[in-house]
């Protein structure tokens, strides 16, 4: 079947088209206009969906090859999210699904960012662990079978790509600060300046700590080099995923760890894995980067699954600011 992902939970409008684990059309488009605030202000995020949803719906099918008639199954994140941005992109599946008279389904971001890793070219299997990493979470989940999700373990405060955007902000990087911290940690030497390693107890992330440090160092050493603490910051704040990671890893006895999330871009994080993976004998799955940062193949992948299990969600349904994935089992 051919499903279309529609992706606005945030600045990035998505439309992806899949048909079965091949993906036809995977097409992001990024709202710079957020950059000159250093931040995503949620009014501008949905009117910039409105403005661009039709037309890159338009390019995917282009793209993809297809017409829209062919299309067999809508699917779009319902949340969480901002709930003006979100708006639209339910509003507009919604009535594409009546138009098209398609099925229709709801999907929760983060279950899509799971399902990212479906579409790599090697899906982990059940059970199996989530890092999910991104700019608004930092979760580590236990996928045990399709659809049953238990959270081991979240940030307490800041996810790990907001304290990146944070750090980037306060040297002056442009917004999402992430891959530009990344770019300039590479040309930095680890171990010139030290930043702690955060340690908050179980399989929990904290990364306010880290993010002051940073802070407190950078108005300390007005002369201080972005490469060097950006290299340091970053090497602190993936060492925290993968000491966690390796808890959890022991915790739960799971031989097979997924990295999903943007965050899981990084490089450095993935060498950082990819040695852990071999150093405990896990099997590691990551996939390519388009299918990690947000887009809306993802979310057609995790809208078909659902769809096959559960059938379509109700016209009526609404968008959600927060909700948690444990609570999703066996439920549209
Ligand atoms: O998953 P995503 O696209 O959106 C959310 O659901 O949040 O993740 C965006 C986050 C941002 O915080 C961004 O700075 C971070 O992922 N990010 C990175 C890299 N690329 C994106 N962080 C570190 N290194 C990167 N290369
Ligand atoms: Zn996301």
């Amino acid at each position: 079947m051919t499903t279309l992902g529609i992706e606005t939970s945030c600045d990035e409008t998505a439309i992806g088209i899949i048909e079965d684990d091949r993906v036809l059309a995977n097409i992001v488009s990024s709202q710079i206009a957020h950059t000159k605030f250093g931040g995503v202000v949620p009014e501008i995020a949905a009117r910039n969906h409105i403005r661009v949803i039709v037309p890159l719906m338009r390019s995917a099918l282009e793209v993809a090859g297809v017409e829209l008639d062919a299309i067999g199954l809508i699917s779009v994140t319902r949340g969480p999210g901002l709930i003006g941005a979100l708006l639209v992109g339910v509003s507009f599946a919604k009535s594409l699904a009546i138009s098209l008279g398609r099925p229709f389904i709801g999907v929760n971001h983060l279950e899509g960012h799971i399902y990212g890793l479906h579409l790599g070219d090697e899906p982990p299997k059940h059970p199996y662990l989530v890092l999910l990493v991104s700019g608004g979470h930092t979760d580590f989940v236990l996928v045990r079978e399709p659809f049953a999700y238990q959270t081991l373990g979240r940030t307490l405060d800041d996810a790990c790509g907001e304290a990146f955007d944070k750090v980037a902000k306060l040297m002056g990087l442009p917004y999402p600060g992430g891959p530009y911290i990344e770019q300039r940690a590479a040309q930095g030497r680890i171990g010139r300046l030290q930043f702690p390693i955060p340690r908050p107890d179980g399989l929990s992330f904290s990364y306010a700590g880290l993010k002051t440090a940073v802070l407190y160092y950078t108005r300390d050493h007005p002369d201080y080099t972005i490469e060097d603490v950006a290299a340091n910051f970053q090497e602190a704040a993936l060492e925290h995923l993968v000491q966690v990671a390796e808890r959890a890893l022991e915790a739960t006895g799971v031989k097979c760890l997924g990295l999903a999330g943007g965050v899981s871009v990084n490089r450095r994080l993935r060498e950082k894995f990819t040695a852990l993976a071999a150093r405990t004998g896990v099997r590691l799955h990551v996939s390519p980067p388009e299918f990690c940062t947000d887009n809306a193949a993802m979310i057609a992948r995790a809208g078909a699954a659902r769809f096959a299990r559960f059938g379509p969600s109700d016209l009526s349904i609404d968008v959600v600011a927060r909700e948690k994935l444990d609570e999703l089992q066996r439920s549209n």
